[in-house]
């Protein structure tokens, strides 16, 4: 038989899978810590985790497992239609809202067609379309980490697919309505279907009016994906979802695998959604940690960083004369993980990104960074 690598399709030989945060077990063989010595900074997800709601419906639910799950998601599509007003015909649900990416791409990514994004962004939107076989373009961010729109609209021009973050990670970003809404505008006259992230939306003031979920209708080439993962802190259950217009869905609903959301991931999200109070506790948490770790941080005179609009700090540490994988290691010493930026396209050795956690969280990070840089 010739080699396995002679037999693999020409878009998966050259495959790269992405690299991303909340890697605590590599890092605790790497430090010798015990994963549970170690403070997650570098994944940006609920520090409160799920809700007692949450954990309580899943217990009840364990008497399911022995079934198939509903293939479709159909309770929980419900829920979430309902929860915007929209059509249980406008939902799909994947296994976490990374599986929506890879289907999107693979649904309507036709053979020569090719992708946009900005970078830096989000790295499975780039590996959702190179495993389909076909190209992505890349329209680097411009002063201040800000979508250029001139520049984006300009080489968008013949792309099939337009991937955009909002707000943007690691940038934690958003962009601007009018920015968002001229993209969605110039896709829809050429054709291109608009993959809109979402999934940090949760976190910002004024959710609703800055979501284009309200906007299906007026954009029939816009699909707007969320997660449970991220707010809801149903991180290691796998679910999340997009809202489209009804033919979108029907394409992806066909395509997808069969029973991709098991029966706890599906009770879960269910009961997450109805938990308004969970949702009313994080945000405050978020604000008020947000403002004390922005104050902190900016005592270190070598960070500099903008206000960031989602629940995680997007810093230049050039100043501290340490890249990322420098500070990265420094704090690890201190059982504190954060995320080293540079994987990220379009980043030098200087980012990292750091997630805003509990207070007593956010007192021990600043406190190790006020060792290992040296600064009293
Ligand atoms: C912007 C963004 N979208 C999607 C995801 C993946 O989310 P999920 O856990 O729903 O697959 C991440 C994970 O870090 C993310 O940063």
């Amino acid at each position: 038989m010739k080699p396995v690598e002679c037999l693999v399709r020409d878009g998966v030989r050259g495959f790269r899978p992405c690299v991303h945060g909340a890697e605590v077990l590599g890092a605790a063989l790497e430090s010798g810590l015990l994963p549970g010595e170690i403070l997650d900074f570098s994944s940006s997800v609920n520090p409160l985790g799920s809700s007692r709601r949450v954990l309580d419906a899943v217990v009840g639910a364990f008497g399911q497992v022995a079934a198939y799950p509903d293939s479709n998601s159909t309770g929980l599509r419900q829920v979430i239609a309902e929860h915007y007003g929209v059509g249980c015909g406008n939902v799909v649900v994947g296994n976490g809202s990374t599986e929506l990416m890879y289907l999107f791409a693979d649904a309507f990514l036709k053979r020569g067609e090719w992708a946009v994004m900005p970078a830096p962004t989000f790295g499975e939107y780039e590996s959702a379309v190179c495993k389909t076989g076909e190209r992505v373009e890349f329209v680097r961010l411009g002063e201040g980490f800000k979508v250029d729109v001139g520049a984006f609209k300009r080489q968008m021009r013949g792309a099939k697919l337009v991937f955009l973050c909002n707000p943007n990670n690691p940038t934690s970003m958003l962009i601007p309505q009018n920015v968002l809404r001229d993209i969605v505008e110039e896709a829809l006259v050429q054709d291109a279907l608009v993959f809109l992230d979402e999934d940090f939306l949760e976190f910002v003031d004024d959710e609703q009016s800055l979501s284009l979920i309200g906007s299906i209708d007026k954009y029939p080439n816009l699909f707007v994906l969320r997660s449970f993962t991220k707010i809801f802190g149903l991180t290691g259950l796998r679910v999340g979802y997009g809202i489209a217009n009804r033919d979108i869905v029907d394409v992806l609903l066909k395509v997808k695998i069969p029973w991709n959301v098991n029966c706890l991931a599906q009770v879960a999200a269910v009961a997450a959604l109805r938990d308004e109070e969970h949702l009313r506790i994080t945000r405050e948490l978020i604000k008020e940690e947000k403002a004390w770790l922005g104050g902190e941080l900016a005592r270190f005179g070598s960070f500099s960083f903008c206000e960031p609009d989602a629940n995680f700090f997007f810093i230049d540490i050039r100043k501290s004369g340490l890249t990322a994988a420098g500070l990265k290691a420094k704090l690890l010493s201190e059982g504190i993980l954060i995320r080293d930026c540079s994987s990220f396209r379009g980043l030098d050795e200087f980012y990292v990104r750091v997630a805003v956690k509990t207070h007593e969280e956010n007192v021990r990070l600043i406190g190790a960074l006020k060792r290992v840089l040296g600064a009293v």
